[in-house]
């Protein structure tokens, strides 16, 4: 399968120890709404960009602001943020925050929250923002393709009082399909793909760049915020020779912990905010390792020590978990219960593409013609114009027990809220976490909680693109 990371290690051979540091990996561009009357604008368009580096030709993009990713957009908990979207595309396209909970006519779903922004068209998003936390935008439009040619960026939320750090870096992690001139391959939304891992490139990016190296300073603390931009990939980042911390899921505070196995685990659309303390000697590097998909495993980049005398003598403090944002505690004794079956696919699938034994006939046929292969609760969405699978009253606690009975990972993701995720296979969750996005694995089940308290139809979906456009897709109805 496609997946190994070509372009990077043939990088990696090129650029060799001497490398030289590529310091705008850690330097994002940043658009600062910082008053109500800030008006931000982002313009979806065609533009290029080198994401395969200087031995390639620049990669004909969809970008906002001609930049992958787009513009970083920062403010404080609490303010507002006003957008102006201008679509140069030749395609209607959307903003959706992911996990920001915004008014619904704020939250960017063609033809079930806004009427798609048509070419040369402008849409205005504005609504106040009430959590901190690492959150991103994209299109909600054709979204496999729109998001695969590069559109999306990162909204941070800094919190009143910021956790005491020496520097804040965001990593977008993205990841195209790339052919051998660099170009973006086409063939999004390929029957096959589609009913198995979702279209995975072989081309990972840190903030629209193959990385190459990141400098770093002895004794330093670094809070390193991920997201997950890619429209399939799904990410399990280890950080070698170092312990991280996770300190926030989705933008939600959480315990400061070690990742479970040693390995940051991220599906399509999650975040995890970790606080990594730079504990290797001057002049040392130290590889970050993806090691999600089993015998796929590569190398993403290397963190590399400057010569300079570490920043401080002794180890520092652990973190303190961070301030609760302001969701309401869902009260699981009164909650109402909904059972959530997540089916379709190909049957017998393993991590990443292999087409084990069984179920193929039908569904070949299936897909072959062009249907929906993936569905919520027995059904299969055609588009966003849904009628809602569930009804919920506004303000009553709700806990969903999810089965994903197919034989791939789905990372699903709720709108308009943030909910715990409070057991898995039966199990109750060491920390209850609050997220908008969650993986489950194949066959696995989970159950969330949350109240229903922001009024509107909401999308509640599988964040993989390919699975989303091919019917793993439905509504909730708050009201
Ligand atoms: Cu990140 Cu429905 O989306
Ligand atoms: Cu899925």
């Amino acid at each position: 399968m496609m997946i190994s990371n070509r372009r990077m290690s043939r990088r990696s051979l090129l650029v060799g120890a001497g490398g030289a540091m590529l310091g705008a990996t850690l330097a994002p561009r940043a658009l600062r709404a910082t008053t109500p009357a800030d008006d931000l604008r982002l313009v979806a368009a065609p533009s290029r960009a080198s994401i395969a580096g200087s031995d390639y030709p620049d990669t004909a993009v969809w970008s906002y602001n001609g930049t992958v990713p787009g513009p970083e957009i920062r403010l404080r908990q609490g303010e507002r943020l006003r957008v102006t979207v201008e679509n140069q595309l030749k395609q209607g396209t959307t903003v959706h925050w992911h996990g920001l909970r915004v008014p619904n006519a704020m939250d960017g779903v063609p033809d079930l929250t806004q009427r798609s922004i048509k070419p040369g068209e402008t849409f205005v998003y504005e609504f106040p923002v009430p959590d901190a936390g690492t959150y991103w935008y994209h299109p909600h439009a054709h979204s496999a393709e729109q998001v695969g040619r590069g559109l999306a960026g990162a909204v941070i939320v800094e919190e009143p009082e910021p956790m005491p750090v020496d520097r804040d870096i965001v990593w977008v992690l993205g990841d195209f399909r790339l052919r051998d001139d660099a170009s973006v391959a086409g063939g999004f939304n390929g029957p096959m793909e589609a009913s198995m891992a979702g279209r995975v490139g072989n081309t990972v990016t840190i903030n629209g760049k193959i990385p190459e190296r990141v400098a770093v300073r002895a004794g330093e603390r670094i809070r390193l915020r991920l997201i997950n931009a890619a429209p399939a990939r799904i990410f399990g980042l280890e950080f070698r020779g170092h312990s991280p911390l996770v300190v926030t899921l989705d933008g939600q505070p959480i315990e400061p912990h070690a990742p479970e196995d040693g390995r940051v685990v991220l599906g399509p659309a999650m975040r995890a905010d970790l606080v990594l303390d730079m504990t290797e000697n001057p002049g040392s590097t130290a590889a970050v390792v993806d090691t999600f998909y089993e015998d796929l495993g590569y190398k993403l980049v290397d963190i590399a020590y400057t010569d300079e005398p570490a920043l401080r003598a002794g180890p520092l403090t652990p973190p303190a978990m961070l301030p609760a944002n302001t969701m309401p505690e869902p009260d699981v004794a009164s909650a109402q219960h909904h059972q959530v079956t997540l089916s379709g696919g190909m049957m017998g699938g393993g991590g990443m593409g292999t087409m084990g034994g069984g179920g193929m006939g039908g569904m070949m046929g299936h897909m072959m013609s062009g249907g929906p292969m993936w569905a919520i609760n027995g059904v299969a969405a055609h588009g966003h114009d849904m009628k809602p699978m569930l009804t919920l009253t506004r303000g009553a606690p709700y806990i969903f027990n999810i089965r994903n009975e197919t034989a791939w990972h789905h990372p699903i993701h709720l709108h308009g809220h943030s909910f715990r995720v409070i057991t898995r296979n039966g199990k109750p969750t060491r920390y209850r976490e609050w997220r908008d996005t969650f993986l489950i694995p194949r066959r696995e089940s989970a159950e969330i909680a949350f109240v229903a308290d922001n009024p509107g139809d909401w999308m509640f979906h599988c964040h993989i693109l390919e699975h989303q456009d091919a019917g793993m897709m439905s509504v909730v109805r708050v009201a």
